[in-house]
């Protein structure tokens, strides 16, 4: 059981998305309806561990300030969803927001159902959900020897629905499987759309997936495709993109085929996962947010009573270069509150801007050690160096190097800093970026300091929207 967290806790971020309490992991189902944006999570209200998953629920008028609404996903007893209501999407289907999600029965294998919900009718803050009683796929395509099938999302590419679902085979190899969804009640499977077998994939995300969770497809502003997936061999691993084209199989074929040109991680830190995108075709853009989990101990999140949180939104593009570009969405702004003080708060934003190298501290323990960033714009790149707060998870704590790539050049490579509790998000300039957690221990200070010539640091402390208090009905 969970027990009261003390408060004010330091750890708990105030500014980004997680539940009053207890679990959370994947952002599900990003959905803008009736003015307001809706985001829906992987969420047990019970405990901070993973198990018994609903769908918790916030909406937000602008992607700022989150209110919280009741569970709008709760597994059915007896119902293909009995053990868990995992990830998924949410579409509007006909004027009906209706949820996609994967069921989990009472076998709980990794081998999940396609399931939906509706919203009810007139219900704009969308807080009733309807389960459709039979899944829509009932299990993997025959003769694939599926041993991993889940989170299903659903695009329109030809003017028609598709659907992505995340795979594993039994020999190992990680897959997208593409259906179509047209009609949402009645599902086709169209093929492979992509497996960790094809060279540009293999070269990109590498080798050591067996299956791919949660893939999401968005289009760029000029036209590109970019498939994110997150990289699983039993536990989850890391996230990678691939940049590409999506085209029709043939002039009498609207299957969507994807050509892979190429990619790399997506976030480079150690503590991001399962990220979930919005093609906001209305807002000209494309926004994600990702899972940062626990990087501490079980004991440590049991006394703390919650586990999880969303990172920032962040809005997600292709370079001029054929990159990634990733940054943070301008709303996030609003937040500054004051400039910094002197002392780094609980929750604050720097800009670190260097044209030599330099080094900038941003916590200090009682024994002498520092996380820093040291930047050195000759080499376009910056490094975090964390070790002196080990994580307790699988990646270590050693230090991490982003390439800013060359686009960093003329004045000087910029480093902007999201600091929430533990949450650490650090984009070094649009082309690469790092969530982290960090857990302040007694005794540290979290003092800024810089070291170098032609260092700018610019910083606000951050404050605005806090979580409600608990509303589970
Ligand atoms: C990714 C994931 C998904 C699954 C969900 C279960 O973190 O494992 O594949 O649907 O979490 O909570």
């Amino acid at each position: 059981m969970s027990r009261k967290a003390p408060f004010p806790d330091p750890h708990a971020p105030r500014l980004r998305v997680r539940p009053p309490a207890n679990w959370i992991n994947d952002p599900n189902g990003p959905f803008r309806w009736r003015g307001r944006y809706h985001l829906f999570y992987q969420h047990n209200p019970a405990a901070p561990v993973h198990a018994n998953v609903h769908w918790g629920h916030v909406s937000s008028p602008d992607l700022v300030r989150w209110d919280h609404h009741p569970i709008a996903l709760t597994p059915t007893p007896g119902g293909p969803d009995e053990a868990g209501c995992w990830s998924g999407c949410v579409v509007d289907d006909d004027g009906v927001p209706t949820a996609v999600y994967t069921g989990i029965d009472r076998q709980h294998t990794g081998v999940g159902t396609i399931c939906l919900a509706r919203a009810v009718p007139d219900d704009d803050a969308l807080t009733v959900w309807r389960p459709v009683p039979e899944p829509v796929v009932t299990a993997p395509p025959a003769g694939l020897h599926v041993a991993m099938f889940r989170d299903p999302f659903v695009f329109r590419h030809g003017g028609r629905r598709w659907a992505l679902v995340g795979a594993g085979h039994a020999d190992g190899t990680p897959s997208v499987l593409l259906y179509d969804c047209d009609d949402l009640l009645s599902w086709r499977f169209a093929g492979v759309l992509l497996d960790g077998r094809d060279p540009r994939a293999a070269e990109a995300l590498g080798k050591d997936a067996t299956g791919w969770e949660c893939p999401q497809l968005f289009e760029t502003s000029d036209g590109h495709w970019v498939l994110v997936l997150s990289l699983w061999d039993g536990e989850p691993l890391s996230t990678g993109h691939l940049t590409g084209t999506l085209t029709a199989a043939g002039p009498d074929d609207p299957t969507p085929r994807f050509t892979p040109r190429s990619g790399g991680p997506l976030d480079h830190g150690r503590d991001f996962y399962a990220p979930a995108v919005l093609q906001d075709r209305a807002g000209g853009r494309v926004l994600l947010w990702g899972w940062s989990w626990e990087a501490r101990s079980q004991d440590e999140v049991e006394r703390a009573g919650w586990a999880g949180v969303l990172t920032a939104p962040r809005v997600v593009d292709i370079r001029a270069d054929g990159a990634l570009s990733t940054v943070p969405a301008p709303e996030l702004e609003r937040l500054r509150a004051r400039p910094l003080p002197s002392q780094l708060p609980d929750a604050y934003e720097l800009f670190i801007t260097a044209t030599a190298p330099a080094t900038v501290g941003l916590l200090r323990s009682a024994a002498g050690e520092r996380v820093t960033l040291a930047l050195d714009p000759a080499a376009g790149t910056v490094t975090l160096d964390r070790s002196g707060w080990p994580r307790q998870r699988a990646g270590g704590s050693g230090p991490l190097t982003l390439a800013a790539g060359p686009g960093a050049a003329p004045g000087g490579l910029t480093v902007r800093v999201l600091a929430d509790g533990s949450l650490l998000e650090l984009f070094a300039g649009d082309a690469a970026v790092a969530t982290e957690r960090v857990y302040r221990r007694a005794g540290d200070v979290p003092e800024l300091t810089t070291r170098g010539t032609g260092v700018q640091v610019t910083g606000w402390e951050l404050s605005g929207w806090e979580p409600d208090p608990p509303r589970h009905g």
